[in-house]
């Protein structure tokens, strides 16, 4: 993995991360264009617990307010150097579940044209990294909806395990009233990637 500061300007502390086929780069106003393309799909965003977005100036209006933290990035697509979706981690405070104050909520999304290319285990195995490494969470948590298999299944292949429990979560904008299931990953699991294998992993390149 590629990690470097940039944006000296913020006071927060604004990092790259990159393999040969993704960048992680912080959102940037002039992505709403791009950023409502894709999140203006009616099934997307209701799948991660939010509502489709209804036009470009929301989409900025997000970018200035939810994406505007060290903890989100965009996941631009290097090949056309236009950014596909997001990945990042809430910590405790901002988390949808109770967890402790030295662990995080991981969270992620993909423009649905990019689905099923490996894109989104990449973007969260670097995050997974960043998440461990350089800001010291010891636990990890991700939660999806049961109807959402493929959500789980970008977690399990980055090492997270069933805990077999549910929860509700009331901050969601859509599916507060669904149940929930929860996955973990402990920084010191047997089943944690690390970074070396994030940059062998192929991602499949047959997006047109
Ligand atoms: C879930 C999501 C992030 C996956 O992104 P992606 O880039 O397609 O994920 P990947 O290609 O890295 O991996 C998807 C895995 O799910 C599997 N999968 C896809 N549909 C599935 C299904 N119905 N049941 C079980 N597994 C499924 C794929 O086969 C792949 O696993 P494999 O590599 O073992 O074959 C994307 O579909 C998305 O953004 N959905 C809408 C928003 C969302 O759900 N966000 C997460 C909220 S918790």
């Amino acid at each position: 993995m590629a990690q470097s500061l940039h944006d000296e300007s913020r006071n927060d502390v604004r990092l790259t991360m990159e393999n040969p086929s993704i960048q992680l780069r912080h959102w940037k106003e002039d992505d709403a264009w791009a950023l409502f393309k894709y999140a203006s799909d009616p099934e997307l965003g209701p799948l991660a617990g939010w509502p489709p977005h209804k036009s470009v100036e929301e989409s900025l209006e997000v970018i200035r307010t939810i994406f505007n933290t060290e903890s989100m990035w965009a996941i631009v697509w290097k090949a056309s150097d236009e950014p596909i979706g997001c990945v990042g981690y809430l910590p405790s405070s901002a988390s949808n579940l109770i967890i402790e104050a030295d662990h995080a909520e991981v969270g992620y999304w993909i423009a649905r044209p990019f689905w099923g290319k490996g894109i989104c285990t990449e973007a969260l195995k670097l995050v997974i990294d960043h998440c461990f490494n350089v800001k010291g969470f010891t636990t990890l948590w991700g939660c999806y909806f049961p109807d959402n298999p493929a959500s789980g299944r970008v977690m399990e292949k980055c090492g997270f395990q069933d805990t077999g429990k549910e929860a509700l979560c009331p901050n969601l904008k859509v599916g507060s009233e669904k149940a929930v299931k929860i996955m973990e990953l402990k920084a010191n699991s047997p089943t944690r990637l690390t970074c070396p294998t994030c940059l062998t992993s192929p991602i499949k390149n047959n997006h047109q």
